[in-house]
């Protein structure tokens, strides 16, 4: 049987990252990518082994061969993309977050259902093989009931007033910035961990940098220069570096996350403990290949990846035995897994990753929380 023909749109950070991993299933070709201009795409493809590029995505979209195509560019463009792909028949797999607002990811919603496609949100930290387990878990009541959960996503590239990113212009990334971008997977993450959905949202917003320096010319053109005053510009920002959101979950339990994109030397920390009537369980994702059991009245444990300790519904996202670790790349690869295993038929019914209703769910709670910092209220999730 012929490999699934693929088309990957933007290939700036996290577009590459889809390409490796895809190309590690095996049963794909990544045959073609689209860039914002002819000149991007033409070395992009060149650098990346592609041999088909395009300067326009929508030039893409018409090639007949190409049966799905992962959305990589800036959040602004995920809807317009993303309805462009459905209609051109095509199956989607759209980087977080799915669009802008809940009125653009209602209507895809909508439309991949209407046309019978196979749509996912890239929310890959579930794939850390640790997390199916902290469900699985949760499912089979070894925590009991869940009392409270908490946890953070810090991050320090923005910590410099001089660093500078299309995410911190609201026209190209949205209103909000640190919880849109990072608190959205932990959200996420802790309702598909829990089982639980956020009932209600109580959120608090600073913005430590009020005035950053946007470089006059792309980043790249200094590269090897020192910088000198005139080579930026004074930028007023209105998105929040830091956040504090207290939560409220269907089963009364209570939640608190913090997300802060200013603290130095936290490079990419998403952190979460969860209190049960049994036991609690804690994980970071900087040591994702370990979860933390606390007890009352036993020893605590470390438990480590390995698919001969695990449950059986965890070890289907384990390839490599215990010790050999297994870290972000891997999770691109465990859910695209899955997602081609529906496209190519081999698997049907229910979508066991995130789908567009998973990609509307987490920019309703983004909007709640928004209001809520707005209101200095809690705010009930819509
Ligand atoms: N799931 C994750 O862990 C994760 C991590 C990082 C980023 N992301 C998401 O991925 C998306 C991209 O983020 P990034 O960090 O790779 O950004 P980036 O700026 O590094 O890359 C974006 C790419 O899109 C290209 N692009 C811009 N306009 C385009 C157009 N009209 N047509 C085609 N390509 C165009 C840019 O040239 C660039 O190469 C964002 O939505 C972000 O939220 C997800």
């Amino acid at each position: 049987m012929g490999k699934i023909k693929v088309g990957v749109i933007g290939t700036g950070f996290i577009g590459p990252a889809h390409i490796e991993a895809l190309r590690r299933l095996g049963s794909v070709d990544v045959a073609a990518l689209a860039e914002c201009s002819d000149e991007v795409a033409r070395a992009k493809a060149e650098a990346l082994g592609i041999e088909e590029y395009y300067g326009d995505y929508k030039q893409l979209l018409k090639k007949g061969d190409i049966q799905s195509v992962h959305i990589c560019s800036p959040n602004y463009l995920h809807y317009e993309m993303a309805k462009e792909t459905l209609e051109a028949g095509k199956h989607v797999i759209c980087e977080k977050p799915l669009a802008i607002s809940v009125a653009e990811a209602e209507e895809l919603v909508e439309l991949a259902d209407k046309k019978g496609l196979v749509n996912a949100v890239n929310f890959n930290i579930r794939y850390y093989p640790l997390m199916r387990q902290v469900r699985t878990m949760v499912e089979k009541g070894d925590v009991g009931n869940i009392f409270a959960v908490q946890g953070s996503y810090l991050q320090d590239w923005l910590f410099y007033q001089i660093d500078y990113n299309w995410r911190l212009e609201p026209e190209r990334s949205g209103e909000s910035r640190a919880v849109a971008d990072i608190g959205s997977h932990w959200m996420d993450l802790i309702e598909y961990v829990t089982g639980l959905r956020i009932k209600e949202v109580c959120a608090d917003f600073a913005t430590f940098h009020k005035i950053r320096k946007k470089p006059l010319k792309p980043v790249e053109t200094y590269a090897g220069k020192v910088l000198q005053p005139e080579d930026y510009e004074d930028m007023p920002i209105n998105t929040e570096d830091y956040a504090t959101v207290l939560f409220r979950f269907e089963n009364d339990g209570r939640g608190v996350m913090t997300v802060n994109q200013v603290a130095a030397g936290r490079k990419n920390r998403l952190y979460f403990e969860m209190d049960g009537s049994k036991q609690s369980i804690a994980w970071e994702s900087e040591k994702p290949n370990q979860i933390w059991i606390g007890r009352r009245d036993g020893n605590n444990e470390v438990m480590m990846r390995d698919p001969s300790l695990v449950y059986p519904e965890t070890r289907t996202l384990i390839d490599y035995p215990g010790g050999h670790n297994e870290g972000f790349p891997d999770t691109f690869k465990q859910l695209f897994k899955e997602v081609y295993a529906h496209i190519s038929g081999d698997r049907s019914g229910p979508a066991s990753f995130p789908t567009f209703k998973d990609g509307l769910r987490e920019i309703a709670l983004c909007e709640a929380v928004m209001n809520s910092n707005r209101k200095r209220a809690w705010v009930k999730v819509g």
